[in-house]
């Protein structure tokens, strides 16, 4: 983590893109049919009014009336989930599912916000499953919520806390049953951070599997001041953040990205110094070699060509092959905390697809966008009932 400790971050203007998020988008309806305790059901209320542009006064939060509506967490909620593996015609919504318990280390998280990330579709179409929970399972790593409960132990968090993270520590190894697309969800306090005050619920939904799986790839790829990178697949989810990350967080010297052509001029307002349109130019028949390449596509093959001796290929998924390595990404809230700067001072942007957020009620259309491999960015789930 020696990368957060350099105190010369470039100062890289960045100029917005019509890619890049929009306004937030103002929940239609947070109405929480239930919530956790008082307090923290009436910010969390406040929350969903203030975006979705209605007012209302802290004081009434602690009105007879507001307190009346505030009841305690039910036993049921909504969620989608599937019991056997298969596209994405397997998912229903649950309409009636067991709000999961809270153990002595976890904390309850009132959803808000979630979205989702190609393992989600490869976990439901049962790539994993050897390593998998059991069926039924309700999807979903990445959210972003109000804490409605904390279990015993819990020192970090309490009711009411606003908070984003992957709720799993290992994607494949037993992750949760109960995922994150759900009106709640179960989070061990490590692996979650507080949302940055910057960002809304949708645009920290966004971020946690994304921007840890950048993180940990140039991190143990040895990215460091002075380096170059070329990160394959730029205008995804991973790439739009490993671009940001490259220049803002570990101060890459030059940082290079591939997308297709209408994607461009994403990746230069991201901070990507060549942009290369993959449909004109072949990246590996470019003269530039780099000290570490970033694979967020699959061509791990095409990128060991283009690595200076002595330098990192790594790769994200699809075939390794020598020097290439592979990794799995770790959940992990403090390295999300040591992000949380970069992304309170706007010197990293969430990249949300413009083709969300999709509510709550369109998770399936969700997920056959996503499997389509042409988001940019991410597809986020909001608002969440
Ligand atoms: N190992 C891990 O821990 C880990 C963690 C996270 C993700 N992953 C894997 O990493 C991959 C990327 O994840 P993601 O969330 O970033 O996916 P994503 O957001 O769905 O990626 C979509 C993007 O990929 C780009 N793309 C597709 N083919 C391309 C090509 N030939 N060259 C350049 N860009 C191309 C598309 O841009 P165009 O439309 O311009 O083609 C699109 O913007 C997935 O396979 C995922 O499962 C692995």
């Amino acid at each position: 983590m020696q990368a957060f400790l350099s105190s010369s971050i470039p100062a890289t203007s960045y100029s917005r893109s019509s890619f890049l998020p929009q306004p937030p988008q103002a929940p239609a309806r947070l109405a929480l049919p239930s919530s956790g305790p008082r307090a923290a059901a009436a910010v969390v209320a406040r929350r969903a009014a203030a975006e979705a542009g209605r007012c209302v006064a802290a004081s009434a939060s602690s009105s007879p009336a507001t307190a009346a509506a505030a009841t305690e967490v039910p036993g049921t909620m909504k969620a989608w989930a599937y019991d056997a593996y298969g596209d994405a015609s397997v998912l229903k919504i649950d309409e009636a599912a067991a709000v999961p318990a809270v153990g002595e280390d976890q904390v309850l998280v009132k959803v808000v916000a979630a979205a989702l990330n190609p393992v989600d579709a490869k976990r439901r179409a049962g790539k994993f499953q050897a390593t998998d929970s059991p069926l039924p399972t309700v999807p979903g790593y990445d959210v972003a919520g109000v804490v409605v409960k904390v279990g015993g132990q819990v020192k970090g968090f309490q009711e009411g806390d606003e908070v984003y993270g992957m709720i799993s520590e290992k994607p494949l190894e037993g992750p949760k049953q109960s995922g994150s697309l759900a009106e709640y969800t179960a989070v061990e306090e490590k692996l979650l951070a507080r949302k940055p005050k910057s960002i809304d619920f949708a645009q920290a939904a966004g971020l946690p599997v994304a921007i840890l799986t950048a993180n940990e790839g140039l991190e143990k790829a040895g990215l460091c001041a002075g380096k170059s990178v070329l990160v394959l697949g730029g205008a995804g989810g991973v790439g739009s953040l490993a671009i940001q990350l490259a220049k803002q967080v570990y101060g890459a010297s030059k940082v290079a990205a591939t997308a297709s052509t209408k994607k461009i001029e994403l990746l230069k307002s991201l901070g990507t110094d060549v942009a290369i349109d993959y449909t004109k130019e072949n990246f590996e028949d470019l003269p530039d070699k780099y000290d570490v390449v970033f694979d967020a596509v699959g061509q791990g093959e095409k990128a060991v060509k283009v690595v200076k001796e002595g330098g990192s290929v790594v790769v994200l998924t699809g075939a390794v092959t020598p020097p290439g390595f592979r990794f799995v990404v770790t959940s992990n809230g403090s390295t999300l905390e040591k992000l949380n700067p970069y992304l309170e001072s706007g010197k990293v942007k969430p990249v949300v697809d413009l083709q969300g957020p999709f509510p709550f009620s369109k998770v399936v259309e969700a997920f056959s966008y996503l499997e389509t491999g042409r988001a940019t960015g991410k597809v986020v789930i909001s608002p969440v009932p």
